[in-house]
């Protein structure tokens, strides 16, 4: 039996109450009909769950934040970590976990940049549809979100995204789309902003147009909390479920409409039987860990642990940690010699309460955490003397209470560490963002660390002594004035509890940092994309660097930059040589590339092998270069192997405005194959023919009088 199958049976007021929630967390159930109520879970980078009776949160694994994880560029691994929350949430009885997150890193800035991959959607969309895959194989949907173009949380309720349609497309909309139609997830949840003047959430062009229409999408639409302001109109537009709750209020508004005939009861009906599937789907049986009210002090017992599988989800923390760790300066200090006796000091209030996820509906209330003083402490005893540095704001992790200004406390603590520093042999400072800084419902203003952090490490980058800084944030930071004082610079982004552990074991060798970045660090906030007015006034975002945003944007301006995308260092060296391209299918724009990689350096290390495709010569601007695929191997000193991408007609494309297509134009294209956007080691070229499903493309001499519609609203575009 189907729970679908008993639409039929509902009364117009029961189909009403599915399309709106039970409280915060909670489908309402239909207890006439015996259907049960679905849970949901946030996510994404651990569980959310406000259970028990008081409502406070279980503790869960605290693993590396999407951004973090992504930086591991590791499939595989993702879909690991992704079937891990799985298995919590089964613990916990949530049915359903509210992540990934796949919006695009338009800007530094964007406060919730630790909840999302990259800055590119070919890799976001590959990652995020291995923990879709890697979640919902454990029986526990997957909530994509926030559908679409939600990139900044300034006035993030309100604000209007004025975008072309083929930024959209080409940028903000295609990670969704390869998530929707390779991982089917159970449920996608639309955004708080509006696109064109259209609230996301009563969008008939995003949630019926192209979700249901052109991508096939077969799931559930959830809205984001809160994000209903119009409920008849947002059921018309393809919303299926609203929450929280309202205690009835939009439940009747809907029969109401129905009744007065402004709503149709198809409408109703279709989201209604999408409801219905999603209870169809879900059904494990209540979580053994399910109603405990836990208190913010409370540890689990012994027994509840085993049953999150906590213990062996730490280990896959740590694992995953240290994949993510991204090393991208490094004179020849790293990996410190465990067995030197040289005197090692370990600066910084981070390295004591490490930061290991970002602020919101995102936190998680970690199991343990491993600090990198305690893991650092273990492994060198009486060689590591530490100092403070600067003040950490009490935390637990998920809360910092934030700090009152003083600046002679900062210049106490900075004093003590800089002596300590220059009596020793190698300098550690762990430095980051306080948690304030990459929360939501906020944005950055500026990126660098807090003042009293950048002082203590130009005072420190001036000393004689080695200084190895180690920088926790959920997106990119400045580096001036101390970076060219650094022997290396390890970031580790935000990346759960193992990170104390997994951090020991890079900088003292035991593991090779396997992190590439997944976003560019520019030099200042000036140079990034979409400057000055990237977050918009007045209500409005304008998304006038169009397609070209990350190393896009930087390439097409020729600007330089701090650190590339796709760049990081592994302790030991690779080469890349003899690259082939090979087309196997001219027509579909399949082509083979296949290049040589080689550790040619004395330790067991792993590389990530980037292929890029730029389109030289076509009747519209487009990126010098865009990432079309990318493969991550590990190898042993002397060990070679042979990297292999499959690029598709998609990887050559761009969005054609007069048609909303994505186009092959004909011709001769560029395909570069490197280990970062600025560090490319080979390049092929290959011609390939006008994509002959399409109409030919019309130059702009031919184009119609009325120009092609500019920005998106909430029907579509308007085409000339
Ligand atoms: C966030 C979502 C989150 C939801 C439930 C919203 O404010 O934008 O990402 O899943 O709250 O906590």
């Amino acid at each position: 039996m189907f729970f679908t199958d008993l639409l039929p049976q509902l009364s117009l007021a029961e189909k009403a109450s599915l399309l709106s929630g039970d409280g915060d967390w909670w489908t309402q159930a239909v207890p006439r009909l015996a259907v049960p109520a679905v849970e949901l879970g946030d996510g994404p980078h651990g569980l959310r769950t406000e259970t028990g009776e008081d409502m406070v949160w279980l503790p869960s694994t605290c693993f590396p934040t999407l951004s973090a994880l992504a930086a591991t560029w590791d499939r595989d691994l993702v879909r690991e970590v992704a079937a891990a929350i799985g298995a919590e949430a089964r613990a916990m009885g949530v049915h359903l976990v509210l992540g990934p997150g796949v919006n695009l890193k338009r800007t530094p800035l964007c406060g919730r940049n630790f909840e999302y991959p990259s800055e590119d959607p070919w890799l976001t969309g590959r990652l995020a549809a291995a923990y879709v895959d890697g979640l919902q194989g454990t029986g526990v949907g997957a909530c994509v979100k926030h559908f679409a173009a939600n990139n900044q949380e300034t006035e993030r309720t309100r604000v209007s995204v004025e975008a072309d349609e083929r930024t959209l497309r080409e940028l903000y909309l295609a990670a969704f789309e390869h998530v929707v139609r390779e991982a089917e997830p159970w449920a996608l949840m639309c955004s708080y902003n509006r696109v064109g003047g259209t609230y996301a959430s009563a969008h008939p062009w995003l949630l019926t147009t192209v979700l249901r229409d052109e991508w096939g999408y077969q799931g559930l639409v959830v809205s984001d909390w809160d994000a209903v302001h119009d409920k008849v109109a947002s059921v018309r537009a393809g919303l299926d479920l609203e929450m929280p709750g309202t205690g009835g209020r939009t439940d009747a508004e809907v029969v109401d409409a129905v009744r007065r005939g402004e709503l149709d009861e198809a409408d109703v009906d279709r989201a209604a039987r999408r409801v219905l599937h999603l209870v169809d789907r879900t059904r494990p049986a209540p979580g053994p860990l399910r109603g405990l009210g836990h208190r913010p002090g409370d540890t689990l017992t012994p027994a509840q642990e085993e049953l999150l599988g906590a213990a062996a989800h730490h280990e896959l923390a740590r694992r995953a940690a240290t994949a993510s760790l991204t090393l991208v300066r490094n004179t020849g200090v790293l990996p410190l010699d465990p067995a030197s006796p040289a005197r090692i000091a370990l600066v910084g209030g981070y390295a004591r309460v490490p930061r290991i996820q970002g602020g919101g509906s995102a936190g998680v209330r970690p199991t343990r955490v491993d600090t990198p003083l305690d893991a650092l402490s273990a492994a060198l005893g009486d060689r590591l003397v530490t100092a403070e540095g600067y003040r950490v704001g009490a935390t637990d992790y998920y809360q910092e209470r934030p700090l009152p200004t003083d600046p002679d406390a900062d210049e106490a603590l900075a004093d003590e560490a800089v002596a300590l520093a220059a009596g020793s042999d190698i300098v550690v400072a762990v430095v980051g963002l306080p948690l304030a800084a990459d929360s939501e419902a906020v944005d950055r203003t500026d990126l660098a660390l807090p003042p009293a952090q950048v002082d203590l490490l130009r005072r420190l980058a001036a000393l004689d002594v080695p200084l190895v800084v180690v920088v926790q944030s959920g997106s990119a930071v400045t580096m001036d004035p101390w970076h060219d004082g650094t022997a290396a610079v390890l970031l580790t982004g935000l990346a759960g509890q193992g990170v104390g552990q997994a951090l020991a074991d890079v900088l003292l060798g035991r593991a090779d940092p396997g992190g590439r970045l997944t976003e560019t660090y520019p030099l200042q906030l000036a140079d990034s994309p979409g400057m000055p007015t990237v977050t918009g006034e007045r209500g409005h975002v304008v998304y006038g660097e169009g397609v070209l945003i990350g190393y896009r944007w930087y390439d097409a301006l020729d600007r330089p930059i701090r650190y590339p995308f796709g760049h990081g260092l592994s302790y030991t060296t690779f080469a890349l040589d003899d690259l082939h391209v090979e087309v196997l299918d001219a027509a579909a724009g399949r082509v083979r590339c296949t290049v040589q990689v080689t550790n040619t350096g004395a330790r067991r290390g792993t590389q990530v092998v980037q292929v890029y495709v730029g389109d030289p010569e076509s009747a519209v601007h487009r990126p010098v270069r865009e990432l079309k695929g990318a493969v991550k191997v590990a190898l042993d000193p002397g060990e070679r192997t042979r990297a292999v991408v499959e690029l598709t007609g998609r990887d050559f494309a761009y969005v054609d405005a007069t048609s909303g297509a994505w186009r092959r134009e004909g011709g001769r294209f560029v395909v570069e194959v490197g280990v970062s956007s600025r560090d490319l080691v080979a390049r092929a070229e290959v011609e390939l023919p006008d994509d002959p499903a399409l109409p030919p493309v019309v130059r702009d001499e031919d184009l119609p009088t009325d120009p092609v519609a500019w920005a998106v609203g909430g029907d579509g575009p308007v085409r000339g």
